[in-house]
């Protein structure tokens, strides 16, 4: 294990003489550059509280910042999201208490270790409706639950009645964005994903159709009578990102949340012009930052929503030590629903 006197890259002070494990990258590259390694605990700062952590998630914002496809500081200690017990209280944070069960959105990074600050207006304690939620299926959901409610109603405004399409439809956020479809009243829900294998898994989600890339055209075409998709959920990018356009109905709305392919598109000014279609977007910490209440109602309704059952989430939990495979099976497109590691084994 590497032995660093590094501080967690949210943090600007720590509790004297205590030690933790968490992943970091001192360098961008492959999974390989993770690294688990003790590093001294953080405070809280005003606003924020620490967590003991229990369960924490891996995103494929992740494996973006590691490979160096967004701008992060280095070393970067990776973790957008945690499930633990509140450890310490800032100054100024109401309604939290040292032993209280939380989950919470660590949008600064440092999820993945034994002690996370978290700003705690991301943070949610588990009880009431929420104290039965499972700690893995909480960590879950977090990000991804939260993500996939916001990009259909906030970004794609979807209505009862409408075609959703669903790119990387076993994934994560894909798995939760069917079933939440659903419950919202899509008339259809067609997913779009990578394998057989893939497509399979996904329908256990609340699909009417699971189809690979190729395949997508023909199945709306065929599901809508030609009119094509009202709502498209992109997270991919690449060269799909120019054909999306192509399945979507009169004033149907591209929503692009992602970039997995990292690689982008062009589109031209009076791109929505002529082909009478919508291009919205959503980033989770663009929201944290502009529209607070709004990040924290959806958080709150995605663990009520697992928390009854509404929304089902696959998870996985591996060690903490184990975070390069998590990163390695997101990043080779074999993984399917979510990692969580145990930060405690
Ligand atoms: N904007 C936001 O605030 C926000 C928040 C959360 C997540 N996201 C985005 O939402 C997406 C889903 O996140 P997740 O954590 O749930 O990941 P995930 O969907 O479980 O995994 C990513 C999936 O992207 C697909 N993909 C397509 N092209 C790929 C490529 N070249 N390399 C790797 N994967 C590729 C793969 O599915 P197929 O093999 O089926 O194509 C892969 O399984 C990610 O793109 C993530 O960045 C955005």
């Amino acid at each position: 294990m590497t032995d660093t006197s590094e501080t967690p890259a949210n943090e600007t002070s720590t509790t004297s003489g205590s030690r933790m494990r968490t992943v970091l990258f001192q360098s961008f590259g492959d999974p390989s550059v993770l690294a688990v390694a003790e590093v001294a605990v953080p405070a809280p700062q005003p606003g924020q509280i620490t967590i003991d952590v229990e369960y924490a998630g891996v995103n494929f914002a992740e494996v973006m910042f590691r490979r160096g496809q967004f701008p992060v500081d280095l070393p970067h200690f990776p973790g957008l999201e945690a499930v633990g017990t509140v450890r310490a209280v800032g100054d100024g944070v109401a309604g939290f208490e040292t032993g209280d069960r939380v989950a919470a959105l660590t949008l600064g990074g440092g999820g993945n270790a034994e002690v996370v600050a978290a700003g705690a207006e991301h943070a949610v304690r588990l009880d009431g409706e929420l104290a039965g939620l499972d700690g893995t299926l909480a960590a879950g959901a977090l990000c991804n639950v939260t993500t996939a409610l916001g990009v259909l109603t906030s970004a794609g405004h979807l209505a009862p009645g409408e075609t959703v399409v669903v790119l990387a439809a076993a994934g994560g956020v894909g798995t939760a964005a069917a079933q939440l479809a659903r419950s919202l009243g899509a008339a259809r829900v067609i997913g779009v994903t990578s394998s057989p294998a893939k497509a399979e898994y996904a329908r256990g989600y609340g699909y009417d159709s699971v189809v690979s890339y190729e395949e997508i055209e023909h199945e709306v075409a065929e599901r809508t009578g030609g009119a094509g998709a009202d709502l498209v959920l992109d997270s991919v990018g690449g060269a799909f990102r120019s054909s999306v356009t192509g399945l979507l109905a009169a004033f149907g709305r591209h929503v692009v949340f992602g970039n997995a392919a990292a690689e982008d598109v062009t589109f031209e000014g009076n791109h929505p012009w002529y082909t009478n279609s919508s291009l919205a977007g959503y980033n989770l910490g663009g929201v944290a930052g502009r529209a607070p209440a709004l990040l924290r109602a959806h958080l709150e309704r995605a663990l009520s929503e697992v928390a009854k059952g509404h929304v089902r989430v696959d998870v996985r939990v591996l060690p903490l030590k184990d975070v390069a495979h998590a990163h390695e099976l997101l990043e080779t497109r074999a993984s399917t629903g979510k990692y969580v590691l145990d930060v405690r084994s």
